[in-house]
């Protein structure tokens, strides 16, 4: 796993959508899978941004998010569709019918999970996946115990997600407890993870997905199975690594290599 040490929040979040510009500059048609929280708000500003400017079109984008709640109305104020419409769609170019959401309404869910995935295969698999890390390791809606091998399906919420989401319903509002997300599995055939932590209370999760054992107890640790993950972090989050230095030193050499056309 690489490890992007960023100066601050805002830093990560120009570094994460510089990438991504990069990306969808080299391949107009990418293929992206995106994340909702409080964590890739700065970068989907910065996407926003690029596109006002003129900089980059999404007009051939294919988006797959990672995860949605069950049975919550697309225009629930809490839904993913609407702060995923919030925050990024509605200041882009990309037509409705290149964003997929996990099936959360209706009947025949594991028949139409399975058609996400082949949705998925169909649009030549996901390019670029953008993620966070709950403070239990989740990525998505994984949680603790998730085998690393899974799908898109429907998950139990555990008790510390709830309690983290419980802040954004009202009194006497009664917060999902069940979600559809993309599998481990379906993270890991991603070309390129590009995943973002930040704050004093990511860094133990941190730690655990970077410098733990890989296990289903902890769903961030199968990011390291993958080939081609970057962590980027503020001091905060990067505050509990054991090898910071050389995470410093190894990002700098790279990147020297690159720019010399090496790599
Ligand atoms: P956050 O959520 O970005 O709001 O911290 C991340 C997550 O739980 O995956």
């Amino acid at each position: 796993m690489e490890i992007a040490l960023a100066r601050n929040a805002e830093d990560a979040a120009a570094q994460v959508a510089d990438v991504i510009l990069a990306r969808l500059k080299a391949k107009p048609d990418l293929v992206l899978g995106l994340a909702t929280g409080s964590t890739p708000i700065g970068v989907y500003r910065r996407l926003r941004d690029a596109h006002a400017r003129g900089e980059v079109s999404f007009a051939r984008v294919r988006t797959f998010n990672l995860d949605e709640y069950l049975d919550l109305p697309a225009d629930h104020p809490q839904s993913y569709r609407t702060f995923m419409r919030e925050h990024l769609f509605q200041g882009l170019d990309l037509p409705p019918e290149n964003v997929h959401f996990p099936p959360t309404e209706g009947r025949d869910l594991l028949r139409r999970c399975e058609e996400y995935e082949a949705r998925i295969v169909e649009c030549g698999g996901i390019d670029v996946q953008l993620l966070g890390i709950g403070r239990n390791g989740h990525i998505g809606f994984n949680e603790p115990t998730s085998s690393l091998a899974s799908r898109t399906r429907v998950k139990t919420l555990t008790e510390r997600t709830l309690e983290d989401n419980a802040r954004f319903y009202g009194p006497g509002e009664r917060p999902p407890v069940l979600a559809v997300t993309m599998g481990i599995g379906t993270i890991l055939d991603a070309r390129e993870v590009l995943l973002q932590a930040i704050g004093p209370k990511k860094a133990q999760a941190v730690r655990s997905m970077v410098e733990g054992p890989v296990s289903s107890f902890f769903p961030a640790s199968a990011l390291q199975l993958h080939r081609r993950v970057t962590a980027y972090l503020d001091p905060e989050a990067a505050s509990l690594l054991t090898m910071i230095a050389y995470y410093r030193r190894t990002r700098a050499q790279d990147e020297e290599l690159r720019r010399a056309g090496r790599l």
